[in-house]
């Protein structure tokens, strides 16, 4: 699974003292279950314990051959909250995610996001020499037993395919297969790019509610990155625009669940953030 990857910050200025909250020694891979913040971050950081945020993101700036394309972003997410995030290609949302998930740690400003954190990506990048249940337990520590990959199998419907080989499994199941990986860790956020854009329109919207239900039975906070405006009103309590390098827009999601996408509050939400995007909303409908 990406989250083994955890690299140190290497910082560029203002080196905090070895040691410090702003320099977690480099730990084991899944560490110890706690709902505090982990530090990302070359800026003092405040009391973890304290943070009413499941992810607290100042200052945030992520440059590629001296391009800032994060340049002092700002984002909250509160504890439980189901945020969707929106932005066209390239504007940074996957470099976001990844720092987020700690795999990328060559950044300045601060990052606090809660130590049992899980990523699934639009690719469930499953190992094919490991058949599904030793994929869905890739990467935790510890000699974990087959069991605890079947629950998370079966909190997502595929506990009959647990002893198949990844190649056999279609991609909505592989989809699948990936999410469980991503619950077994237990996250108290997840975090989730594009992981329904390759899948056909029907087994997309099996796969929307599934997250929509697993998020309420987990009561984590998840953070979705997608191109499909629908997809994020359908799920999202909050719904985030990047651009240039920021959280350029943002609006609350205040329908009820399940939501009905023939309300037509549903339809004003869709075209206005259609329109924050830049999509022409009168041509779309012509
Ligand atoms: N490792 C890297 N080295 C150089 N440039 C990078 C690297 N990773 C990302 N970029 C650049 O940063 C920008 C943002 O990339 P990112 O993958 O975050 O975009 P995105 O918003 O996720 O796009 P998409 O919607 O197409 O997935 C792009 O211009 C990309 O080329
Ligand atoms: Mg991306």
């Amino acid at each position: 699974m990406a989250t083994d990857v955890h690299r140190p910050v290497t910082p560029k200025t203002a080196d905090p003292a070895p040691g410090s909250p702003a320099h977690p020694a480099p730990g084991p891979v899944h560490p110890a279950p706690t709902s505090a913040s982990v530090p990302h971050t070359r800026a003092p950081a405040t009391a973890p314990a304290a943070a009413p945020h499941a992810v607290h993101v100042e200052g945030l700036t992520r440059s590629f051959d001296g391009r800032p394309v994060i340049d002092n972003l700002r984002l909250d997410v509160r504890p439980g909250e189901f945020v969707a995030l929106l932005g066209r290609s390239g504007c940074g949302k996957s470099t976001l995610l990844r720092i987020l998930a700690g795999l990328d740690r060559d950044i300045e400003g601060t990052v606090l996001v809660p130590r049992r954190k899980a990523v699934a990506f639009q690719a469930p990048r499953l190992m094919p020499w490991k058949r599904v249940w030793r994929n869905v337990l890739l990467g935790l520590p510890g000699k974990p037993e087959r069991t605890l990959a079947e629950r998370a199998l079966q909190e997502v419907g595929l506990n009959h395919r647990s002893g198949a080989w990844p190649k056999t499994l279609s991609g909505g199941e592989a989809q699948r297969a990936s999410l469980a990986r991503a619950l077994v860790r237990e996250p108290d956020l997840l975090l989730l790019d594009e992981p329904f854009g390759a899948l056909d329109a029907l087994t997309r919207i099996k796969a929307q509610r599934l997250v929509g239900e697993l998020w309420r039975r987990r009561g984590c906070a998840v953070l979705l990155v997608t191109h499909d405006v629908e997809e994020a009103v359908l799920l999202a309590d909050r719904v985030l625009v990047m651009d240039e390098g920021v959280i350029a827009y943002e609006t609350r999601i205040d329908l009820e669940r399940p939501r009905d996408i023939t309300d037509p509050r549903f339809a004003e939400l869709r075209a206005r953030l259609l329109e924050r995007l830049g999509v022409d909303t009168a041509a779309e409908a012509a």
